[in-house]
């Protein structure tokens, strides 16, 4: 099992349910539509220029909001160039933001509570909304159910910086509970992702899925196709994050596929049918995945053993998010739009994933698999 998702805090500051300014996320979302016209809102992305920061920036704009940009310059500086660009570090280097005026904040960037909490005091007496995209890795243990009330890992050392498999949910926990410190539940929404997918993923992790199903063949696939997987397509996220600014959705949501909705069987038409390809799957038991440790290093990504410590890893339960709104388009549109994007990348990007089974590997475990059955 991966270890950012073995541990993760203790104390949950922030169990609490949605609130929109003291009334249901359902209700407050249905007032503000029949009582709002559109008002373009000045919205501040810390953070809009890797992956998900793009999607989110262009729904910002496609919807007729304003956006300006905060980083240190160093990411895709070509793709706003009509932006406003705000320089700065988010390690002691926020003074670009001093003296701004927005409406809202999507912080996109913040993994180090140190860093978090020092944006988050700066804008609270200038934004009145702040939007922090955080995590499902968030969670203690995945050995059980989890919604939003579920208890958050915890970590002795809190002010460690480093970034690992260890300390990555822990830390963004503590990012939360700053956020909510400094600006207030009232003036708060945090969103918890499962693994982001669709066009412009850099890690590969859902993309390998699709990706290797069209080089054809003997395909490795694990578990069998009723063994539950979640995702959330990054164009839908997008969308649900502005329309949290623009509703004032506020409180804490895990954004996720629906609990059981997207099943490995699922991924695998989908990704056939989008590639057109001759791939013949062969299904490999969790038992034999799990004592051959074909798993690790991210070996078979999304996908998780059914049983054992992260057995609700994929079932996390997503109806809050569905209830204020989150649209999870159809799981063949992400794949289909995965290949299209990766078809388009040049060749030093695609001639190796960053995610999956290398082609030997793959191979030697389908021979021990088949080598069994002698
Ligand atoms: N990918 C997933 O599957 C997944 C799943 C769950 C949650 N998340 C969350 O999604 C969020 C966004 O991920 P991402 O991959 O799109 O973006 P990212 O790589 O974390 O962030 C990139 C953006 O942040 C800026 N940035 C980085 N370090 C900075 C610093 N020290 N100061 C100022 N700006 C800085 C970068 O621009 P410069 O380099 O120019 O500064 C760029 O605009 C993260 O919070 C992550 O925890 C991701």
């Amino acid at each position: 099992m991966n270890n950012d998702r073995r541990r993760f805090l203790k104390t949950s500051l922030l169990g609490s349910a949605a609130i929109v300014a003291g009334c249901t996320t359902e209700v407050a979302t249905e007032v503000a539509a029949k009582t709002d016209p559109f008002r373009p809102l000045r919205i501040l992305v810390l953070g809009g220029t890797g992956f998900i920061g793009p999607h989110m920036v262009r729904e910002a704009l496609r919807r007729g909001h304003e956006v300006s940009l905060f980083n240190r310059g160093r990411t895709n500086n070509e793709l706003f160039p009509d932006l406003e660009l705000l320089v700065g570090d988010r390690n002691n280097g926020l003074e670009a933001l001093e003296g701004g005026k927005w409406d809202a904040v999507v912080d996109n960037s913040g993994y180090v509570p140190r860093h978090v909490e020092d944006s988050a005091r700066l804008l609270a007496p200038i934004v009145s909304h702040y939007l922090y995209i955080s995590t499902i890795s968030v969670y203690g243990d995945f050995s059980k159910p989890i919604d939003e009330d579920t208890a958050v890992g915890t970590m002795d050392d809190d002010t460690v910086e480093e970034v690992t498999g260890e300390t990555y949910g822990p830390m963004k926990a503590m990012c939360e509970s700053r956020v909510l410190s400094q600006v207030g539940a009232d003036r708060t929404t945090i969103l918890r992702p499962t693994y982001i997918c669709g066009p412009g993923d850099r890690t590969d992790r859902y993309t390998y899925w699709p990706v290797r199903t069209m080089r054809g063949g003997e395909m490795l696939w694990p578990g069998t196709p009723d063994d539950d997987i979640q995702m959330i397509d990054v164009r839908d996220l997008a969308s649900f994050t502005v329309d949290c600014l623009e509703q004032k959705i506020l409180g804490i949501f895990n954004t996720v596929t629906p609990a059981g909705s997207f099943k490995m069987g699922d991924l695998l038409q989908d990704s056939l049918a989008v590639t057109d390809a001759d791939t013949m799957p062969t299904w490999v038991d969790h038992e034999f995945i799990t004592a051959q440790n074909v798993g690790a290093d991210g070996g078979l990504p999304i996908w998780e053993s059914p049983v054992g410590e992260a057995a609700w890893l994929a079932k996390v339960d997503g109806s809050r998010a569905a209830a204020a709104g989150l649209r999870n388009r159809p799981t063949r549109e992400t794949a289909r739009d995965t290949i299209t994007w990766w078809k388009t990348l040049p060749q030093d990007r695609t001639e190796k994933l960053r995610a999956g089974l290398s082609a030997d590997k793959e191979a030697e475990f389908l021979q021990n698999w088949h080598n069994q059955d002698d």
